[in-house]
């Protein structure tokens, strides 16, 4: 809850206390060289225990709540029909107005499904903006995807409060240019991930849904990240403004054909699941779930996730819960801005981007500005942020390297995980990381999978830059870590 002190000073007050913590490590900076170079430069390949802060990701590392735990031990235990089961489909079905649930392990096994049972060779999927495993699983299937997102969308800097929306005359000439029966579906994902967490106002999904399905075009909701897109919709969308979070849910649930959500992030557990009004969309996609998944009543989650799902998507549906993670980024943000480092803004949810293409402008962008920049925010301070940049692309067909339009060093703040000492300490060692970028050097790639390199690739420094810049850390900070 935002709250004034006497300076003036608003302050994103934590509306929950902790009652069990993790203890961490932060390694001395001659270590944390070491694990760099270990990782082979990529933070996802470093190991949580050489981590001090770990903000690469919320997915799966949400701090669970008190009733969330308990619930976990009421579960019900059985391969078919289990009582969790009809537990967590009451409760989806409740809130968000649907007939029909179909669970799966995580988001990108519901993209499996989707992907598999409506993506035909040659088609196109439009969307505001991708997200590496959805695109990935379209490719797979022999799709193509277009990015429609509103131009502001790709600015890093704009006033726009919604910048996730669609450009919805874009939408109209891709569906008369394309044909309605070469677009296997339009999706929409709310918040859109790879642009900065940034919100989708309900007013755009509407008339994008409504557009499409004139055309007769299949509408798919991602609703992995809605938990701060309900947020914003509710602060930023002025008809929403005296809408319960509830009636929000329940009008996106019927909107769309199908949703489907990462239960890793959205409900602060682990698993996922698909669901929809329509009954022959279900069945057309029901034959996957036991063959990829698990059987029909748990879709490859453990009955304790699934307990723990169905608290954390009632727990959604409270202001206090769902404003810590944005409150936190717009705290981050702040500080940030406050040291004149380029950062996405309007701050939206899941974390604070830090705009790699200003802060490593002397990198060339084939050397990854943004995992360079990863890798040097680890050196400097432990902290482990996520690349989203051109290593998070895919190459073009011809194996050329496609430059991303954005490159983002994403610093994700899981729900309720992180205090403000923690901000205070990552915006710090990004200040002086900004004072000296000029020794932050680039990337190349030394092994380079085909498939989602960003995940266990490995790299190397195209020069003994990260000694150099431990060397100058040294200097200025003595024996302080
Ligand atoms: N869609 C969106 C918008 C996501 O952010 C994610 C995951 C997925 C789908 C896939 O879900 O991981 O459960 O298979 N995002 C994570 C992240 C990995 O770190 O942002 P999943």
């Amino acid at each position: 809850m935002p709250v004034k002190f006497r300076s003036g000073e608003c302050i994103p007050l934590e509306m929950h206390k902790t009652r069990v913590i993790q203890r961490l490590n932060l390694l001395p900076l001659e270590d944390r060289l070491k694990a760099s170079q270990e990782a082979g430069n990529n933070t996802f390949l470093l190991k949580n225990r050489d981590v001090f802060l770990d903000m690469l990701t919320d997915s799966g590392t949400n701090a669970m709540s008190q009733a969330q735990l308990a619930a976990m031990l009421d579960a019900d235990d059985s391969y078919a029909g289990s009582e969790t089961f009809y537990r967590l489909e009451k409760t989806i079905k409740e809130i968000f107005g649907v007939n029909f649930f179909l669970p799966a392990h995580q988001g990108r096994a519901c993209e499996n499904i989707i992907c598999q049972t409506f993506v035909k060779p040659g088609q196109t999927a439009l969307m505001n903006y991708h997200f590496t495993t959805t695109k990935a699983h379209i490719m797979r299937n022999g799709g193509k995807v277009v990015e429609i997102v509103r131009k502001e969308g790709l600015q890093v800097n704009s006033d726009l409060p919604f910048k996730g929306d669609l450009d919805i005359a874009r939408l109209r000439h891709e569906i008369e240019t394309l044909g309605a029966e070469n677009i296997c579906f339009l999706r929409i994902e709310a918040g859109t991930n790879l642009i900065g967490g940034q919100p989708v106002s309900v007013g755009n999904m509407r008339e994008a849904v409504k557009i499409a399905k004139d055309a007769g075009i299949l509408t798919v909701f991602d609703a992995s990240l809605l938990s701060d897109n309900l947020y914003f919709i509710k602060m930023r969308e002025k008809e929403f403004g005296n809408t319960s979070l509830k009636d929000i849910c329940l009008e996106l649930g019927r909107l769309f054909d199908i949703t489907y959500f990462s239960a890793r992030k959205l409900g602060c557990a682990r698993g996922g699941g698909l669901f929809m009004n329509r009954e022959d969309l279900y069945n057309e996609m029901i034959g996957l779930v036991p063959l990829y998944e698990g059987f029909i009543t748990y879709g490859g989650m453990s009955v304790r996730e699934m307990e723990a799902l169905s608290i954390g998507l009632w727990e959604n549906l409270d202001i206090h819960v769902i404003e810590q993670t944005p409150l936190f980024v717009e705290a981050l943000v702040n500080e940030l801005l406050a040291a004149k480092i380029s950062v996405v803004t309007p701050s939206g949810g899941l974390g604070c981007h830090v705009n790699a293409m200003e802060f490593c402008d002397h990198i060339p962008q084939e050397q990854y500005r943004a995992g360079a920049l990863a890798i040097a925010a680890y050196i400097a301070s432990g902290v482990r942020g996520m690349e989203r940049g051109t290593i998070s692309e895919e190459r073009n067909a011809d194996g050329s390297e496609h430059l991303a339009e954005m490159e983002l060093l994403r610093l994700a703040l899981p729900k309720r995980v992180f205090s403000l000492s923690h901000v205070k300490y990552i915006a710090d060692r990004l200040t002086w990381l900004h004072e000296n970028r000029h020794l932050i050097g680039g990337l190349r790639f030394t092994l380079e999978p085909k498939i989602l390199r960003f995940f266990f690739g490995k790299l190397e420094p195209v020069s003994d830059w990260p000694q150099r810049l431990a060397d100058k850390f040294k200097k200025d900070f003595g024996d302080s870590l």
